[in-house]
């Protein structure tokens, strides 16, 4: 793909949103998430506008200020451009607290308890309608609107926002190239056979109207392919990874586990902000440190999490006083009804654990429920443990961070349901994220490991997300984008 080809980014959140400073002025923070951190790699190597939602009324006012169209902002020593799209505010709700989350995303999660939820009623069919068709055409508008003055132009959407998006830019201009990274996991057919039969077709027929569809691991991109075939009786080649699409184009389907920038993540580990967030731990700390950081996400299973060191500080009493546990978890979705009761229910466990095992000056757990990216590298760099124990999660790139910036040879419990499981497997203590017990004998057996085995793990692992930066992730998905329009075969382009 030639260097000058137009390289256009949409996902829902952008870069950064808007804050109002105290002295009135609007400031950019930085949007948190891990496609957040996907994408600055992808700004970062290659010159690309981003389109995406203004999230706040905050984002509008900027928006507005720059007449709706691009403008430029630096943030963390990267200027990017961007194009922040204001929808009606009763459709934007829609679409992000009824359909995007929880609708789509306890599906691609498989959260949905069956015996009890979901129930689709009218309001939600009238959500999908007036609320997540409405945003995509928004951000499709933006895009097309950007296209005029190419050509020829990429783009690339991102995540289960923008299911729709796609076929209504290509009904305007099918000569764009058209590639949808799908951020996280991609269920096997029943799941989605929760949803009524027309939403279903409509979200698939947006998918299939990209060029490319793409994943962080091969078994989204095999579940993906059975979903095709099996729901929809398309005809899919499983090997070379292609189905055709209802209107007879080849869609190829990939898949590229999303590596960290070890080197941004180091610069960042060095600022002066972390080092005194590390005198404090260091001051504070006990024999043992165990951390979690987390968006305060049902799929991060942090109640089972608590579980299981409850169950641990039960059946090795010998370790009361001797370890902490950090908590680093970002309040998230707080809309969404199912968010805010579980973020209630975290709160009241993590009460019920330090209440049973806490004493006059040890506190075994210690919930952070806040965004800070500096406290939570500090920890990074000291932590014995860190315990990722997702239900399910597209990649999970804190099971990256943690263990490339740690000083301490700490050990990884990792759930068998990420995505970085596929890549850290041989290193981590993997674990199936319903067993309590088994996490509990986990959390156990790192606190006990040879100094040799948890030097052996942690350089494993160090060594393993070391060896691939952003710009691999970027260029094979180039690479691919080129051989695509040059009419490759797909599995020579492999
Ligand atoms: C996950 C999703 C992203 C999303 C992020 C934060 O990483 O894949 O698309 O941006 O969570 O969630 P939020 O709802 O705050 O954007």
């Amino acid at each position: 793909m030639s260097e000058r080809t137009p390289l256009i980014l949409v996902s829902n959140r952008g870069p950064c949103t808007f804050e109002r400073a105290t002295d009135g002025t609007l400031r950019p923070r930085r949007g948190g998430g891990g496609l957040v951190t996907a994408l600055t790699g992808l700004v970062h190597h290659r010159d690309a506008l981003w389109i995406a939602s203004a999230m706040s009324e905050e984002d509008a006012e900027v928006a507005e200020r720059h007449g709706g169209g691009a403008f430029t902002v630096e943030l963390d020593d990267v200027s990017y451009r961007i194009r922040l799209v204001v929808s009606d505010p009763t459709a934007y709700d829609r679409f992000y607290n009824v359909i995007a989350n929880p609708l789509l995303w306890f599906i691609q999660h498989y959260l949905w308890d069956l015996s009890n939820a979901p129930e689709i009623r009218r309001a939600e069919v009238e959500a999908y309608e007036y609320g997540y068709r409405v945003v995509n055409e928004d951000l499709a508008a933006a895009v097309l609107d950007e296209a005029r003055a190419f050509d020829e132009a990429v783009v690339m959407l991102h995540d289960y926002h923008l299911y729709v998006a796609p076929k209504v830019i290509r009904r305007e201009r099918p000569d764009l190239f058209l590639h949808h990274f799908v951020h996280i996991p991609w269920t096997q057919p029943d799941a989605w056979r929760v949803l009524p039969a027309d939403i279903r077709e409509d979200i698939y027929e947006g998918v299939l109207a990209n060029d490319i569809v793409a994943f962080h691991t091969r078994a989204y991109r095999r579940n993906f392919l059975l979903c095709c075939h099996e729901l929809f009786g398309l005809e899919v080649d499983m090997e070379a990874g292609v189905v055709r699409a209802p209107d007879g184009r080849e869609v190829w389907v990939r898949a590229y586990p999303l590596p960290i920038s070890a080197q941004t993540f180091q610069r960042t580990a060095q600022r002066p902000a972390v080092h005194e967030y590390e005198r404090e731990i260091l001051r504070r700390r006990r024999e043992h440190l165990i951390l979690r950081v987390d968006r305060a996400d049902l799929s991060k299973n942090i109640l089972r999490g608590f579980t299981a060191f409850d169950l641990f500080l039960e059946q090795h009493p010998e370790f009361r006083e001797q370890v902490t546990f950090i908590a680093h978890l970002i309040p998230s979705r707080q809309d969404v009804p199912e968010y805010r009761e579980y973020l209630e229910r975290i709160e009241a466990l993590v009460a019920v654990v330090n209440h049973r095992h806490g004493t006059t000056d040890w506190m075994p757990i210690e919930l952070r429920l806040r965004e800070n990216l500096e406290e939570a590298i500090a920890a990074y760099k000291h932590y014995d443990l860190l315990i990722v124990n997702a239900i399910w999660d597209g990649m999970n790139l804190i099971a990256k961070e943690g263990p490339l910036v740690n000083e301490r040879n700490g050990v990884s419990l990792l759930s068998e349901n990420t995505g970085a499981h596929e890549e850290l497997a041989e290193f981590a203590l993997s674990v199936n994220p319903f067993d309590v017990q088994e996490q509990a004998d986990a959390i156990h057996r790192a606190l006990t490991m040879s100094a040799e085995e948890r030097a052996w793990r942690a350089q494993g692992l160090k060594r393993i997300i070391a060896a691939r930066d952003p710009g691999h992730w970027v260029d094979d998905q180039l690479a691919d984008i080129e051989a695509k329009r040059a009419g490759r075969d797909p599995l020579a382009a492999r």
